[in-house]
């Protein structure tokens, strides 16, 4: 669903933002009137990303564990569209394995790519964003808090996107930037989905168990709370992490749902 809000003449900067959920979190702002800029690896993807974000929109190739390339990314959008209203840190990286599997560059390339590109990401937007008033989101996920198998790096880079956030809140609210963490439930039709999810109808039917709400988010769905939290409506708002995941964050195990599924209809 794509709900209406207006960010008309505001400046929006995703990093990460040329595909999945936060090219839908820009689309999103896109369509509510904000200038975009978005930035990552990919020149393909970035090219492809801005054509979809409508004229004027600004990309750049940029790696965010290259802080230069952060930097210059960052200048360059100022330039074209003023002082950062909104910056998304989304950036990530992601593949199933096993501690005992995972040599220590696979460990290190996650928290490189997740912690410590978000921490580049914000270190050097600082002198960019507009203050007072800017509002910055970081994209975490569950594996911050819940503890899964075979995603020990992402667990712990993510952590640390949380708690980093929540830092950055007490150093920044008294110049008025508020920041504020999503952590999106499984998104259809997603990178992340297609890495760790079982793929087919029996993987949907798990993941839809998970979710009370019974479906999969989209990326709708994140792309309207990162432009609540950026609104006037969420002015008092800073150093939370929220869950936008239809309450799978309150789901022990599918197990249980399926057996009293079950059990309703016997
Ligand atoms: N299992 C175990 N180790 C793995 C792995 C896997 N599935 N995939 C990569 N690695 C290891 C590599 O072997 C390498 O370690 P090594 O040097 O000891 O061999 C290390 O991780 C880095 O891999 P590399 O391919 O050089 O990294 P990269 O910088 O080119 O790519 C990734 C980064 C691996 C995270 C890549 O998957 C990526 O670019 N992901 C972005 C998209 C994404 O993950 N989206 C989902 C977001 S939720
Ligand atoms: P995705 O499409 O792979 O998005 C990742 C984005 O980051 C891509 O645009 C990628 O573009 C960019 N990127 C990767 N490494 C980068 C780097 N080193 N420097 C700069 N940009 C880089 O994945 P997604 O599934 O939509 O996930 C998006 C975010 O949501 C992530 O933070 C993820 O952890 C989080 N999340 C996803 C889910 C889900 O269900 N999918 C659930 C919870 C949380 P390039 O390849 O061009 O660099």
């Amino acid at each position: 669903m794509n709900v209406q809000f207006d960010f008309a003449g505001r400046h929006v900067m995703v990093f990460g933002g040329t595909t999945g959920i936060n090219l839908g979190i820009a689309q999103g702002f896109a369509r509510s009137g904000a200038k975009l800029s978005v930035a990552s690896r990919k020149q393909d993807n970035v090219d492809a990303a801005v054509a979809s974000l409508g004229a004027g929109a600004f990309g750049a190739v940029a790696d965010v564990r290259d802080e230069a390339s952060v930097a210059a990314a960052l200048a360059a959008a100022e330039a074209r569209h003023g002082p950062i209203d909104v910056l998304v840190s989304g950036a990530a990286g992601n593949f199933l394995a096993e501690v005992n599997s995972m040599s220590s560059n696979a460990f290190k390339v996650v928290l490189d790519i997740d912690l410590l590109g978000s921490f580049h990401v914000v270190r050097k937007a600082w002198p960019h964003l507009r203050k007072p008033g800017a509002s910055v989101i970081f994209i975490s996920a569950p594996q911050a808090v819940v503890p899964m198998a075979w995603q020990a790096h992402v667990g712990a880079a993510k952590a640390g996107v949380d708690q980093l956030a929540r830092v950055l809140a007490l150093e920044w609210g008294p110049a008025g930037v508020r920041v504020n963490v999503i952590s999106p439930g499984p998104i259809a039709g997603t990178e992340g989905m297609r890495r760790l999810a079982p793929q087919g109808p029996d993987g949907d039917a798990l993941v839809r168990a998970m979710v009370p709400l019974g479906r999969m988010g989209t990326p709708d769905d994140i792309a309207n709370l990162a432009q609540f939290l950026s609104c006037d409506a969420a002015a008092y708002m800073s150093g939370t992490v929220i869950p936008c995941d239809g309450g799978a964050q309150n789901m022990l195990t599918p197990m249980i749902t399926a057996a009293a599924q079950q059990a309703q209809t016997h």
